[in-house]
């Protein structure tokens, strides 16, 4: 109850009653979108890909991205360095749409989050970066092994 004087008692309830509800109603929302940027989707949990790079002219040079989705796992590689490469999960973190690669980087057609080519977050719905494998380079063979 409230200590005010000049409030009747059915004001002070009502007024208790909205801020306390809003509290409630604010909280509700941030639990639902779990860390409060939104999303929660998460990237394959069991890949293991082998890549010929050969098959992929984007990745002939730094900076090329390639998606090389293997058995319904969608992954972009990118060349970071003539002998060093990345791989990410295209699974958006938000709420689990396919990323396409745009430009440098990637954008989630869904509700447009942009990630860069390092899979960092850089725009659009706020949510966490692309999430990231393990690239095994084997440079006498020209392939890549992709895990998690
Ligand atoms: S699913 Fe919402 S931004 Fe990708």
């Amino acid at each position: 109850m409230s200590d005010c004087t000049n409030c009747r008692s059915s004001d002070v309830n009502r007024r208790e009653f909205l801020t306390k509800s809003s509290a409630l109603a604010i909280t509700a929302v941030l639990a639902a979108c779990g860390d409060g940027i939104g999303g929660g989707a998460t990237g394959p949990s069991n890949v293991n890909e082998s890549v010929v790079l050969a098959d992929y002219t984007a990745l002939g040079t730094v900076g090329g991205i390639a998606v090389v989705s293997g058995a319904g796992t969608p992954i972009a590689v990118v060349r970071t360095a003539t002998s060093q490469y990345r791989a990410f999960s295209l699974i958006c973190p938000h709420a689990g749409t396919t990323v396409a690669i745009n430009g440098s980087g990637f954008r989630c057609p869904n509700h447009g989050a942009t990630f860069n080519a390092s899979g960092a977050w850089t725009g659009g719905q706020r949510t966490s970066g692309l999430s990231e494998f393990t690239v095994a380079l084997n440079s006498t063979a020209g392939t890549i092994t992709i895990t998690t």
